[in-house]
C-alpha cells in the first residue's frame, strides 16, 4: 500500500493512485464560484452538453455514412429513411450544429457585457477565440459532408476566397481542394478533419478552457473579484461550491435548452432553411451552380461583410479581420470596471451598436445582394468595427459609476 494512502475503500485505493477526490474537490466540491450567477451563465455548460452531443450523434452518423463523392448524397439519405432512428441522430447533429453556435454567441456575449475577457482571465478569453476558430472549421467542414448543391457550391465560393491571396492564392485553394475543383479527394479530407482532427483540437482547447477559469475563478455579473473578501478558512465570503449549488442550477438550463431544442428536432428541423437549406437537399451537381449561394446563418454576419467590400482582396481581408479582431480584446478595452452595470452609458451604447450590427450582418448575409442591401451592409459593417474603435477610444478614461466592494 502506498504510503499516501489516506482514505479507505476503493476510493482511497484509487486516491492513493490517482487524484480522483483532488480533482473532484477542485473543479466541483471546492470550486468557489460566486453566488450570483445569472442568466448568462448558463451558456458555458450548455456549449460542453452540445459538443457532447454533436461527438455522440457524430459517431452514430459515421457508421452509416460514406465520405466518397458517388456515395456521400445518398448515405445520407439512406441514414434519413432506412437507418433505425438515423433521421433522429442526423437531425440532432444537424441542429446541434446550430444550437452550438446559438449558445456560443451567447456565451461570447455575456463575456462582453461583464468585461470577463479583462485581467486576469485574458487567455480564457484566448482559448474561446480558438474555441471558436475551430468551431467555424469544424462546421464549415461537416457542411461539405452531405455532398449537396450548398455543400458543394458553398465550399466552392469560400475556399476560392483564398484564391484573392497575392502569389500563393491560386496554390494554396489547389492545395486545400486536392484538386482543381471540389472533388471527392476534398470530401475525404473534410471527412477525415471533420470526425477526428477537429474534434481532438476541440476537446483539448475546451480543457484548456476551463483549467485556465479554475485557475483564476470565475468572473460575475458584478465583475468583482470575490478572492478579496475570505473567510478564516480562506474560502470566498461571496462564493458557494459549483457542486451542488450550480450543477442543480445548471440542469434547469439543461431541461429549458432540451425543450426549446426538441421543438426544433421533432417540428422544425430545417428551421425554414436557416438550419438546413433547401437546395442541399439536391445532390451536388458541378456543372449547374445554384442561383443563390449563402452560407449558413452562424456564418452569414461574417460573410456580409465580405460582400460589402467591393474589392474581393480587401473583402477577405475585412472578413477575416472582423473574428481576428476579437481575439484582441483584453486589451482594446482599457477600461479598469468589467461589469456593464457600471459601466458608462457610451459602453452601453456600443453595446447596443455592435448587437444592431452583427443581427444586421447576419440577416443581410443570409439574402442575395442588392444596393439598398450593400448599402446596408456596409453601414452595419461600420457599424461592427465602430464597436472596437469606440470601445478603445471611450474606455482610457469612461466615466464608470463605482463598483461595490462585494457581490450585490
Ligand atoms: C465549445 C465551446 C465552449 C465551451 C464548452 C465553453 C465552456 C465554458 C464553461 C463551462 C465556462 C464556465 C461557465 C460559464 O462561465 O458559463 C466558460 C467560461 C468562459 N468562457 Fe467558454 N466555452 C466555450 C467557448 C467559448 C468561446 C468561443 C469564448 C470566447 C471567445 C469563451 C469565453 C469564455 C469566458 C471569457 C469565460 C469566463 C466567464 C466568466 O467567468 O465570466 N468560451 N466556458
Amino acid at each position: 500500500m502506498s504510503e499516501k494512502q489516506t482514505g479507505t475503500g476503493l476510493l482511497g485505493w484509487i486516491d492513493a493512485r490517482f487524484p480522483l477526490t483532488k480533482m473532484y474537490e477542485e473543479h466541483l466540491g471546492k470550486y468557489y464560484a460566486p453566488k450570483n450567477f445569472n442568466f448568462w451563465y448558463f451558456f458555458g455548460s450548455l456549449a460542453l452538453l452540445v459538443l457532447v452531443l454533436q461527438i455522440v450523434t457524430g459517431i452514430f452518423l459515421t457508421m452509416h455514412y460514406k465520405p466518397d463523392g458517388d456515395l456521400a448524397f445518398a448515405s445520407v439519405e439512406y441514414i434519413m429513411r432506412d437507418v433505425d432512428w438515423g433521421w433522429l441522430i442526423r437531425y440532432l447533429h444537424s441542429t446541434g450544429a446550430s444550437a452550438f453556435f446559438v449558445v456560443v454567441y451567447l456565451h461570447m456575449f455575456r463575456a462582453l457585457i461583464y468585461g470577463s475577457y479583462q485581467r486576469p482571465r485574458e487567455l480564457i478569453w484566448i482559448f474561446g477565440m480558438f474555441i471558436f476558430l475551430a468551431l467555424m472549421a469544424e462546421a464549415f467542414m461537416g457542411y461539405l459532408l452531405p455532398w449537396g448543391q450548398m455543400s458543394y457550391w458553398g465550399a466552392q465560393v469560400i475556399i476560392s476566397l483564398f484564391g484573392a491571396i497575392p502569389i500563393v492564392g491560386d496554390e494554396l485553394t489547389l492545395w486545400i481542394r486536392g484538386d482543381f475543383v471540389i472533388s471527392d479527394a476534398t470530401l475525404n479530407r473534410f471527412f477525415a478533419l471533420h470526425v477526428i482532427a477537429v474534434p481532438l483540437v476541440l476537446l483539448m482547447l475546451v480543457v484548456m478552457h476551463i483549467i485556465a477559469l479554475h485557475e483564476v475563478g470565475s468572473n460575475n455579473p458584478d465583475g468583482v473579484d470575490i478572492k478579496k473578501n475570505k473567510d478564516e478558512n480562506g474560502i470566498p465570503l461571496d462564493g458557494i461550491p459549483f457542486h451542488p449549488y450550480y450543477t442543480v442550477k445548471d440542469i434547469v438550463g439543461v431541461v429549458v435548452f432540451l425543450i426549446l431544442f426538441s421543438v426544433v428536432v421533432f417540428f422544425m428541423p430545417e428551421m425554414g432553411g436557416y438550419f438546413l437549406e433547401y437546395a442541399n437537399f439536391v445532390p451536388a451537381d458541378q456543372f449547374k451552380t445554384p442561383e443563390h449561394i449563402a452560407p449558413v446563418w452562424y456564418f452569414t454576419p461574417f460573410y456580409a461583410i465580405l460582400r460589402a467590400v467591393p474589392d474581393k482582396l480587401m473583402g477577405v481581408i475585412a472578413m477575416f479581420a472582423a473574428i481576428a479582431v476579437l481575439f484582441f480584446m483584453p486589451w482594446i478595452d482599457r477600461g479598469k470596471v468589467r461589469s456593464v452595470r457600471y459601466r458608462s452609458g457610451a459602453f452601453k451604447l456600443l453595446l447596443v451598436m455592435l448587437v444592431v450590427s452583427f443581427i444586421g450582418l447576419g440577416y443581410l448575409g443570409a439574402l442575395p445582394a442588392t444596393e439598398t442591401r450593400t448599402l446596408f451592409a456596409r453601414l452595419f459593417s461600420v457599424g461592427y468595427f465602430g464597436f472596437f474603435v469606440g470601445l478603445w477610444w471611450i474606455s482610457k478614461n469612461e466615466n464608470t459609476k463605482p463598483v461595490p466592494e462585494r457581490v450585490q
